[in-house]
Formats: C-alpha cells, sequence, structure tokens
C-alpha cells in the first residue's frame, strides 16, 4: 500500500511540524492493471481477530441500539459477525449470547426439554423466553425421552392451561438416533421419514442431542456463515474495564461468547490496559478485542497487553462528539494506517471502527490495512435493530443513540435505579457510585438522532461487501492480503470530492 503526498512530519510544537491527518472522503483508491476478470473470482475473506476469519468482514457495533441478538444472527448468517452490548443485566447478556449460540447448529448438545406434565401455557413461555420452536417432552422423573413438542402443534391456539400431553408427538410415533450419529446419517434418517426433527438418545433412552432439518437447510444456503466448529453462529459481547466487568466476561464465555470486545472510549487509559492484562491472563483462550485507539502507541501497547484485534477509532462515529467536546481524535485514514503499521508486528488485525457512510468507505479503510470494519449507523435503521420503526415528517425511521449520549446515560442511570437530582443529571452519576465509564462521559460526547429505516441488515452487509469486491478487483487483487498490498490512495481536494458525487443531476 502506498499514499501520496502524505507527509511525515516530525512532532514538535511548531504549527508547521503538526502531522497532517486524513480521513476516507481525502482519498481515493488508483485503479490499476488486473488481471481479475469477474468479482466473483475475489475472496473478501478477512481476519477479524488472530484467529477468527470472517468472510464478510462487517462488524455490528456494540451499541444498544443496534446489537442485541437478532442483530448477532443476522449478522453471522451473512457473514459477519455482531457485537451484543453490555448496557444491559450480565445475565440478560449472556442469555442474549445463549441465544445466537442456539440459533443454528449441527448437532444440538443440551436441547431444551420440558417436563410431561407441564401445560401448553408453560411450554408457550419456556419457547418465546428462549426463542426456540421445539421442545423435547421427558418424563419428570427419569428424564427419559418422552414426546416431542413443535410451535406447529400449537397452531390451533389451545388454552394455556391444557396439558402439553394432549398436542405433543409421543416417545412410540418418535424416529430417534443414537448420540454418536454423524451428520450424513442424520440427514438420511431426517429425509427418509419426511420428519423435521430427529432427537438423540443415549442407552438409557435420555434425551443428549437433537438435530433439525432446519440447522441442515442453513449449512446449504448459508456456507459462508460465521460458524464455530460446531456449527453454532459466532457472536460477540461487549465488556467494560471497570466495575463488573470480570464477572461479565466469566458468564459470557459460559454462554459460549467466542469474542470478547473490552470497549472503552479510551482504550490506551492505563487501567484499560491493566483490565486487559488481566482478563488474558484469566481467559488465555478467548479471542479479545480491544479498543479504542487511534495512534500506533496506543495499538502497539494493547498488542503488548494480549489483544487478538485492535479496534480503532476515536471520533469518526456519526453519533459521536468526541472531537467537538474534548477536541481530541485523529482522522480515521490516518488513524487506521498508524495502527495497522503498529499492529503488524504482532500479527495482530485492525478492526476499523466507525464512519463507515458508503461500501467505498468500508473499501478505504480494509485498503489501508484494516482487516475488518465496525458499522453503527448503517445497521441501526434495520429490522434486526432493536427498538421500533416510527415515521418522522412522512418518512420511515429507527433511533440511533450514541453511547456516550446524554439520552444514553439516562436511559442507564433509570435503568441502575439512579435518580439524578434535576440540573445536576451527570454530576450525580460519580457520586451515586455508577460505572466509572459514566462519570468518565460526565460532559456527554455523542448525540441521540434517528436515521432512515433501512430493512435488512443482511441487505446492508452485502451492498458493503459487494463495494468491497469491486474495489478489489479494481486493485488487481484476489485476496485481502493482495488488496493490502496493491492499494494505492490519492489525496484529492474539495473538487475532487464534489467530482467524486453524483453532480449537475436533478436528484
Ligand atoms: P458509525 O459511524 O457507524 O460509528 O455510526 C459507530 C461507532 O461510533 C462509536 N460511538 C461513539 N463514539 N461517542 C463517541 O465518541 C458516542 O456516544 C458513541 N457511540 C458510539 C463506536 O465506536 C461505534 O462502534
Amino acid at each position: 500500500m502506498s499514499i501520496e503526498l502524505l507527509p511525515t512530519l516530525p512532532a514538535g510544537p511548531a504549527a508547521t511540524a503538526f502531522r497532517l491527518a486524513l480521513t476516507y472522503d481525502d482519498v481515493l483508491l488508483v485503479p490499476r492493471r488486473s488481471s481479475v476478470r469477474s468479482r466473483s473470482e475475489v475472496s473478501t475473506s478477512s481476519r477479524l481477530t488472530r484467529r477468527l476469519t470472517l468472510a464478510a468482514p462487517v462488524v455490528a457495533a456494540n451499541m444498544e441500539t443496534v446489537t442485541e441478538a437478532p442483530m448477532a444472527i443476522a449478522m453471522a448468517r451473512a457473514g459477519g459477525l455482531g457485537v451484543i452490548h453490555r448496557f444491559l443485566p450480565v445475565a440478560h447478556q449472556a442469555a442474549m449470547v445463549e441465544r445466537v449460540k442456539r440459533a443454528e447448529n449441527l448437532i444440538i448438545r443440551d436441547p431444551y426439554r420440558i417436563g410431561e406434565d407441564a401445560t401448553v401455557g408453560e411450554a408457550r413461555g419456556l419457547m418465546r423466553e428462549k426463542g426456540v420452536r421445539s421442545l423435547l417432552v421427558v418424563g419428570r422423573d427419569d428424564g427419559r425421552l418422552a414426546g416431542i413438542l413443535t410451535a406447529r402443534d400449537l397452531r390451533l391456539d389451545p388454552a394455556d392451561d391444557e396439558p402439553i400431553a394432549r398436542y405433543a408427538t409421543r416417545r412410540d410415533q418418535l424416529v430417534t438416533a443414537p448420540p454418536d450419529v454423524t451428520l450424513e446419517e442424520a440427514r438420511l434418517t431426517l429425509h427418509r421419514h419426511r420428519i423435521e426433527k430427529l432427537p438423540l438418545i443415549d442407552a438409557d433412552g435420555v434425551p443428549v442431542g437433537l438435530v433439525t432439518v432446519q440447522d441442515l437447510v442453513a449449512l446449504r444456503e448459508r456456507p459462508h456463515a460465521s460458524k464455530d466448529v460446531r456449527g453454532r453462529l459466532l457472536v460477540g459481547a461487549a465488556i467494560g474495564v471497570r466495575g463488573d466487568y470480570l464477572e461479565r466476561a466469566a458468564a459470557l464465555i459460559d454462554a459460549g461468547v467466542d469474542v470478547l470486545v473490552l470497549d472503552i472510549a479510551h482504550g490506551h487509559a492505563e487501567h484499560a490496559l491493566a483490565a486487559l492484562e488481566r482478563l488474558r491472563g484469566d481467559h488465555p483462550d478467548i479471542d479479545l478485542v480491544a479498543g479504542n485507539v487511534a495512534t500506533a502507541a496506543g495499538a502497539d501497547d494493547l498488542c503488548r497487553a494480549g489483544a487478538d484485534a485492535v479496534k480503532v477509532g476515536v471520533g469518526p462515529g456519526s453519533a459521536c462528539t468526541t472531537r467537538i467536546v474534548a477536541g481530541v481524535g485523529v482522522p480515521q485514514l490516518t488513524a487506521v494506517m498508524d495502527a495497522v503499521a503498529a499492529c503488524r508486528p504482532h500479527d495482530v488485525p485492525v478492526i476499523a471502527d466507525g464512519g463507515i457512510r458508503e461500501p467505498g468507505d468500508m473499501a478505504k479503510a480494509i485498503a489501508a490495512g484494516a482487516e475488518c470494519v465496525m458499522v453503527g449507523n448503517l445497521l441501526a435503521g434495520t429490522d434486526e435493530s432493536p427498538g421500533t420503526v416510527v415515521t418522522r415528517g412522512g418518512r420511515k425511521v429507527k433511533v440511533y443513540r450514541g453511547m456516550a449520549s446524554a439520552a444514553a446515560t439516562q436511559r442507564r442511570m433509570a435503568a441502575e435505579g439512579i435518580e439524578p437530582p434535576a440540573g445536576t443529571l451527570f454530576a450525580s452519576v460519580r457520586s451515586a457510585g455508577a460505572d466509572v465509564d459514566l462519570a468518565g462521559h460526565a460532559v456527554p460526547e455523542g448525540v441521540e438522532a434517528t436515521v432512515p429505516y433501512r430493512e435488512s441488515a443482511t441487505a446492508i452487509v452485502a451492498n458493503l461487501v459487494g463495494g468491497l469486491r469491486s474495489s478489489m478487483s479494481y486493485a488487481d487483487a484476489r485476496t485481502v492480503a493482495e488488496f493490502h498490498e496493491n492499494a494505492e490512495f490519492v489525496r484529492i481536494t474539495q473538487a475532487g470530492l464534489l467530482e467524486s458525487r453524483p453532480h449537475d443531476l436533478d436528484l
């Protein structure tokens, strides 16, 4: 990769010695002679962390208005990843992780069960709580398989107080398989009997697993989905660096989380590095993403403290006001390039977080050496984000809230039962002993706004990845590694930027 006209001036007090820093709109990628004949020859597969790879290197931001379980499921199915935010009780966040891990499986180990004398209401409640469409019915005393109850069995809407025994398929009508069945044998059995679910039972008749047609179809239809070795969708979850962060990390790991994202506004704070070292020591095998930083020194320190990926971005996010409030930040392209240079010797990937408005921005971030991008705004308006679609001024919109905005802080305080005295909202956070991240944001560094309703997250990911693929083909790159090697930027002027956008048209 090379960049023209980017002077590397020595740091110093004189105004003339200020380094120039650029962002996505300041540059364009130069096309080069390319042997790529079709975009289908291009692989966008890229590392999320030192160990995990995504076919679509897009990560849904760990924000309240972006990522909970439905977004994480959609992102992983699309080949990306969702990071569940941390502004909710530990048990709720862990339950969301569990929900994603259960959404798809090759073989569901430890399937949800219900006692044979339960009522329809209890079964409905459990299905709703766990987000599943079937329950194995087991003997109250011996735990043996007694039947199976699916959402289809309840289609005619029986009353809540009726016994499930009336609606479940009984054991003697069920086809089952032993615990060590292969996936191919299970597929053939499901096909031969034209059934949807195959419970696996041990020698005593106790259910120990379940194979579903739905999972096998998903495997065939979405070969690029982000999955673990057991065929479960990958999911990330965010933690802070104080308060309950160790307990939270342990609960998330127990729930099966694949990546922990240690996320604070200033990831180069010493307490953030100490927290990262502590987590690395306690959980040597879990993938740890750490951030946010915007400098080579910050990235280098995070790598040394044990990060498996470094998240880069101070102030580029669409709902961020850090640069306005604190006057702090580094334009994102330079921040990414500096971090990449520092991370490369450690073989640690960089995630470019914030400021991605168009596919071309993502292409520039990856060209600059990042291996994934994190996106908030673009995904906040989709069906999979939390919150409902509302109509404002005749347009369909959804709310998008910066995590350090006054509105987000107020909601968290309310959730924690902290009553701010009128007029002293943020001062009260510290005195109330709340999470120091809240105290650290005593002045809001984000805003709440609305974003256009955008339908499906899958379409957003496809659009971003389509742009990246196209960009790579202009750069004669079939892999992200080749793109890093071949990409060449030119710096442009305001006139160049005007020329780049649609112009002289009635749009
Ligand atoms: P986009 O541009 O996709 O960026 O909306 C998402 C990223 O923005 C960051 N973020 C914040 N930064 N104050 C900040 O300074 C905030 O209130 C805030 N909320 C989110 C975060 O890195 C996210 O991934």
